[in-house]
């Protein structure tokens, strides 16, 4: 019996862990950004200038942009103050590929490329107009699809050795569809595959992809969304809690520097990376050890969760209705 427990809980995790650390690929890898040129999009409010702000202070030479250049000069004001360090600002629409070319032809090689910016409604779709539905995916995901194209034939040919870094933020609504984010899910869950595929194509170029899975955050774009946001997304998306835009800045970067092909925020969010692992690169052995024992464990979790939220549905379709007629979910 002794010989089995050994077995069962020494052996076997020892000869995984074992198999795991010559398995993973790509190979670790650290991304450092003291001294090195960080473009951030999106970065006059919000997640994007938490993140300029730290870049900044860590020594990086930061260019935002965004398409207020009232707000870009207002967040270059805010950095100098806190840092002393100036920051270069561009003024560009990210679905107009060709004023993005520009900015990024003028703001020099790029070493770490850092797509942030983001629109977010939430509302049902029968509710969205047709508009909104194409300004979501025009701006997340095209706008995202526009700054690589312009970016990468110059972070290919830089000069510097050392890697390079595209990261894209996304969301926990781009890891599991919520109620009122049909538009923004489809969104978001596309830079997954595009992240995915593009991790392929540039790793001979020693250029290195995150993609960051942040919770709700107080920025002001949150509050922007809260003032339409339905009742039920609110119930169903209050489980992972909310951060603020530094602490997520944090976070972030040091996932982006750890070279992490997938960048969880909060413990909700680690949970819902391992249960959303798939067939995503990991470069950890220890982390693809935890999401080779915990998955089946976490596919329970993830039903209940399905079982909570669709419970919620239930109810409060009931209670609106007066009478149970969505029995059956
Ligand atoms: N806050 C959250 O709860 C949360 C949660 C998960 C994920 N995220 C993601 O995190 C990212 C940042 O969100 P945030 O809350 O910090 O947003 P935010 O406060 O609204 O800031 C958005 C930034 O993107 C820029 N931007 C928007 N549309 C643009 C466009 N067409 N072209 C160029 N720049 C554009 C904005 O500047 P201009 O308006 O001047 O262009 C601003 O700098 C987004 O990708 C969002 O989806 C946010």
């Amino acid at each position: 019996m002794a010989d089995a427990y050994f077995f069962l809980f020494f052996l076997l995790p020892l000869l995984l862990l074992v198999v795991l650390y010559f398995l993973v690929k790509p190979r670790p890898v650290k991304i450092p950004i003291k001294n090195r040129h960080v473009f951030i999009t999106g970065g006059s409010s919000g997640i994007g200038l938490s993140l300029a702000h730290r870049a900044a202070a860590e020594g990086a030479r930061v260019s935002i942009l965004a398409r207020s250049l009232g707000k870009l000069e207002e967040a270059r004001n805010a950095i100098r103050l806190v840092t002393g360090i100036e920051v270069a600002v561009f003024a560009a629409d990210v679905r107009d590929f060709e004023a993005v070319k520009r900015a990024v032809d003028e703001a020099g090689p790029i070493d770490v490329l850092l797509l942030n910016h983001g629109v977010f409604v939430a509302l049902e779709l029968e509710k969205m107009e047709l508009s909104e539905i194409k300004f979501t995916m025009d701006v997340n995901l095209m706008g995202t699809l526009n700054l690589i194209k312009a970016a990468l034939p110059a972070m290919k040919n830089r000069k510097d050795p050392l890697p390079a870094s595209i990261a894209l933020v996304s969301s926990q609504a781009g890891q599991a569809g919520i109620y009122g984010y049909v538009a923004y899910s489809a969104s978001k869950f596309g830079l997954r595959g595009l992240a995915e595929a593009l991790q392929q194509e540039v790793i001979a170029d020693n250029i290195h992809v995150s993609l960051i899975f942040p919770p709700d955050t107080d920025t002001p774009g949150l509050a922007e969304e809260n003032r339409r946001k339905p009742e039920l997304t609110k119930i169903i998306a209050a489980s992972s809690g909310c951060m603020t835009a530094e602490k997520v800045a944090q976070k972030a970067l040091d996932g982006i520097k750890s070279g992490s092909f997938i960048v969880s925020c909060n413990l909700e969010g680690i949970a819902l990376s391992l249960a959303t692992a798939g067939l995503s690169p990991q470069r950890s052995f220890l982390m693809a050890f935890v999401e080779v024992v915990a998955a089946g464990i976490l596919r329970i979790v993830a039903l209940g969760m399905q079982w909570t939220w669709y419970g919620s549905i239930e109810k409060y379709h009931s209670q609106r209705k007066g009478k149970c007629c969505t029995k059956g979910y």
